[in-house]
């Protein structure tokens, strides 16, 4: 044991992790009745760190070419052991990413996490989003299949309608005028390269923000957390982060085992368009939505510009929700924002159970909050905090 304590005061020593211990040992979490959504950041960073795992993994095999790139990942699937388990659980992973990044979203959103210092928190989470969404637009077209080969065609070419840079735009996410071989090997590079690179950059500074500046509460439950004692992050609530984590496990293990992820047929560039071309989920409620804009111009330009242009502003004003919602600095609160949230989480659920034509999206809704709330009662915050309050 003495070798091996020594080589532990060592690396304290060398890495000064004295202070980041000292922090630890007095950093508390506010409690209140909503304290179970501070888990939620914890479990999308638990489904990236899967992200990184598994995808080095797959790069093992991989290979991105239009004439290999389907077969690779047909021999995985089939002639290396547990290659399919690894596939599904990248997949089914980065899918409850980008979920959970969206149910943390709302909830730091609707908790007005957002207001001042914690701004820069926001832009930051804001980002990784965006770059989350790239990994999954990215990532479809790697299998080279129909369904992603055709999809990715027709998200580019949205791309290509924006007025001045969508050329541009076009033959930079192509890497040419169609989709090819060429727009693999880019997508390739993005998604294995350049993302992740930023996006570790990102959310490092992300979680740093975090600890720099604690967990907010909401305005409005100021004075229920100031009724009860915060909770001790070491050992209570990074044990309860750490449940958190093992139940994303569980969930994400019984997907991927239970439905293994497709890979459907090999894409035939000259095959006529694919009848039922599919985004991915997280891009249903846009694409739906362009799909129901009639044809015509408006003084020379396309209907559909409007709302591919809509959607871009609405991007910029998520960015810049701390600045813009000046209410809650000065008064507390702001309704208006509440309720354009709401309306916009109705409508992004509404437009993708149209877009499927079921009523999937509303259970997978109803199914998450009812997953947070049996966590929130198996983590009971309040229990704890009564018994470390007794003298
Ligand atoms: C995409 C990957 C993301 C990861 C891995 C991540 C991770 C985390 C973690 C671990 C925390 C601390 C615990 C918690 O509050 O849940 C946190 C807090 C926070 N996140 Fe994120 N986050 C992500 C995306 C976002 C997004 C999209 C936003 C909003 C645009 C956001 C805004 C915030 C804010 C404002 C806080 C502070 C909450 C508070 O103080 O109450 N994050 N994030």
């Amino acid at each position: 044991m003495e070798p091996l304590r020594r080589t532990r005061d060592w690396m304290w020593d060398r890495l000064s992790l004295g202070p980041v211990a000292a922090q630890l040992a007095h950093k508390t979490v506010p409690v209140h009745r909503y304290s179970v959504f501070y888990y939620l950041g914890g479990m999308t960073l638990f489904f990236f760190l899967v992200q990184i795992a598994t995808g080095i993994l797959l790069m093992l095999y991989y290979r991105p070419s239009a004439e290999n790139a389907f077969e690779s990942v047909q021999f995985l699937m089939t002639s290396v052991p547990f290659g399919w388990l690894i596939r599904s659980i990248h997949s089914w992973s980065a899918n409850l990413m980008i979920l959970t990044a969206f149910v943390h979203l709302a909830t730091v959103f609707f908790a007005k996490a957002y207001r001042p210092p914690r701004e820069a928190t926001w832009v930051t989470g804001c980002v990784a989003l965006f770059l989350a969404l790239a990994f999954g637009f990215s990532g479809y077209l790697l299998p080279w299949n129909q369904l992603s080969f055709f999809a990715t065609k027709v998200g580019t070419e949205i791309a290509g309608v924006v007025p001045g840079i969508g050329p541009w735009m076009l033959r930079f996410l192509r890497g040419g005028d169609r989709v090819t071989g060429a727009t693999l090997s880019r997508f390739y590079g993005w998604h294995v390269a350049i993302l992740p690179a930023i996006t570790t950059i990102v959310l490092g500074l992300h979680v740093l923000l975090v600890q720099l500046h604690g967990m907010s509460v909401p305005p409005t439950l100021e004075e229920e957390a100031k009724r009860r004692r915060p909770m001790r992050f070491l050992p209570h609530y990074a044990l309860r982060d750490l449940f958190g984590w093992l139940l994303a496990l569980g969930v994400l293990a019984a997907l991927a085992a239970l439905f293994p992820w497709e890979l459907g047929e090999k894409a035939n560039p000259f095959a006529p368009a694919y009848a039922d071309i599919k985004p991915e989920w997280y891009f249903m409620f846009m694409f739906q939505t362009l799909k129901k804009v009639p044809g015509g111009q408006f003084l020379g330009i396309e209907y559909e510009v409007f709302p591919i242009l809509l959607f871009g502003l609405a991007g910029l004003v998520l960015l810049l929700v701390p600045f813009l919602d000046r209410n809650v600095t000065r008064k507390g609160r702001s309704r208006g924002f509440t309720a354009a949230g709401v309306l916009v989480l109705i409508y992004m659920v509404g437009m993708t159970a149209w877009g499927y034509r079921s009523l999937t999206p509303v259970w997978v809704v109803v199914t998450t909050l009812a997953l947070i709330g049996l966590f929130a009662f198996v983590v009971r915050h309040r229990e704890v905090v009564e018994r470390e309050e007794r003298p």
